[in-house]
């Protein structure tokens, strides 16, 4: 019988207008624009305003961009995957707004959150569907509006993160194109070093937790870099071994963007050279689910038929994982 892969056969982005810099930062707490570059290489995030408008905006936002740019019928989309970890509301899911506001009819739609490494995982949940034999169109929506779980008080984590949504199409291709391989991996005891303490069924929400500042980002940093550093590039390195690819086969590297000088230690493991590696973390610092995939809309372009290409990510879980693809399309 034919092999079925699902292949990304469109990509679009979309971020929100205003544009936070280092140095409006530098005013709201005790930092500089030199410390946010040397030691994350952000200069700049976009952050969605306006009262009322959550990640859903971001999601529909490049859902109706794609679908534009494609031409398809949202009619003709089977499922909508939402990878966040800044859904609307604790229910319904992100994903069903987002299908109703984009005319997703004959869609059925869920969330899915396994923080940073939310995309990858989605997109590997949803090339089940479509190797299954009975999925033909589905949108994986990689969106987040991080600033609603950010304290632009705390220095140590507002100046990492920003708003974004994006949308990749995946179809059915029996070509040797599309998701070849994947690892995922999780390791919950990382728990303990990066979450969000009240919201959920173990703190929920009282005075107290909002008094404390229990509904915005906890990470211990240093620690959560150690463990970045070291699962990313193990994990983008055992894929590569598992199929035989040497850094020379591999034309990008696509990593999460959570701190340039963990993307380049990972690169450096890899054996792959720096202009090989897909990096905006500068222009949108960490937006969580969106990071890899705006890189694929920002480098659209440039990519070919039967280009190798490496996701790899790491995240709060801790979770972690890395895709081999083989680019499906040439620029148009
Ligand atoms: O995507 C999800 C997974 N998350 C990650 O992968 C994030 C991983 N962690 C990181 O990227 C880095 O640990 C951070 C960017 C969060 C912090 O960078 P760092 O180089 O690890 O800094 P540090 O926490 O070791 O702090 C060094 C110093 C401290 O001062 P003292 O104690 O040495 O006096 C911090 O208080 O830098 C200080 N500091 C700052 N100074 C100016 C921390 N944040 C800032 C800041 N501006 N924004």
């Amino acid at each position: 019988m034919t092999k079925i892969r699902a292949a990304i056969t469109s990509i679009n982005g979309w971020v929100p207008d205003y544009i936070l810099t280092n140095d409006e930062l530098s005013k709201m707490v005790d930092t500089s624009d030199e410390w946010i570059i040397t030691r994350t290489g952000i200069k700049e995030r976009h952050i969605l305003k306006g009262n009322g408008k959550g990640t859903s905006v971001l999601g529909t936002e490049a859902v109706k961009g794609l679908l534009k740019k494609t031409g398809i019928s949202p009619k003709e989309i089977d499922l909508l995957i939402c990878a966040t970890v800044t859904p609307d509301m604790q229910f319904p899911a992100t994903a069903n707004i987002i299908s109703d506001k984009a005319g997703l009819k004959n869609a059925f739609s869920y969330d899915l959150n396994a923080a940073c490494s939310s995309y990858i995982y989605s997109l590997v949940t949803a090339s089940k569907f479509i190797e299954a034999g009975n999925y033909k169109k589905i949108i994986v929506v990689g969106a987040d509006k991080m600033s609603s779980i950010v304290d632009y008080s705390d220095r140590t984590t507002c100046v990492i993160f920003g708003d974004a949504g994006t949308a990749t199409l995946l179809e059915p291709t029996t070509e040797d194109f599309g998701i070849k391989d994947a690892i995922l991996r999780t390791d919950g005891s990382g728990m303990i070093h990066l979450h969000q303490k009240a919201g959920g069924s173990v703190r929920p929400a009282s005075h107290e937790t909002v008094d404390a500042k229990e509904h915005f980002i906890y990470q211990e940093g240093q620690a959560v870099f150690k463990f970045a550093v070291s699962n990313m590039a193990d994990i983008a390195v055992e894929i590569m071994k598992k199929n035989g690819l040497k850094s020379e086969d591999i034309a990008w590297l696509v990593p999460h963007q959570a701190n340039l000088r963990i993307v380049e230690a990972t690169a450096r493991r890899m054996g792959i050279r720096k202009d090989r590696v897909m990096i905006n973390i500068q222009r949108y610092g960490n937006t969580t689910s969106a990071t890899i995939p705006l890189c694929l809309w920002e480098w659209e372009n440039q990519l070919k038929k039967g280009d190798n290409l490496i996701l790899s990510a790491f995240g709060g879980g801790f979770t972690w994982g890395s895709i081999y693809l083989k680019w499906a399309y040439d620029p148009k």
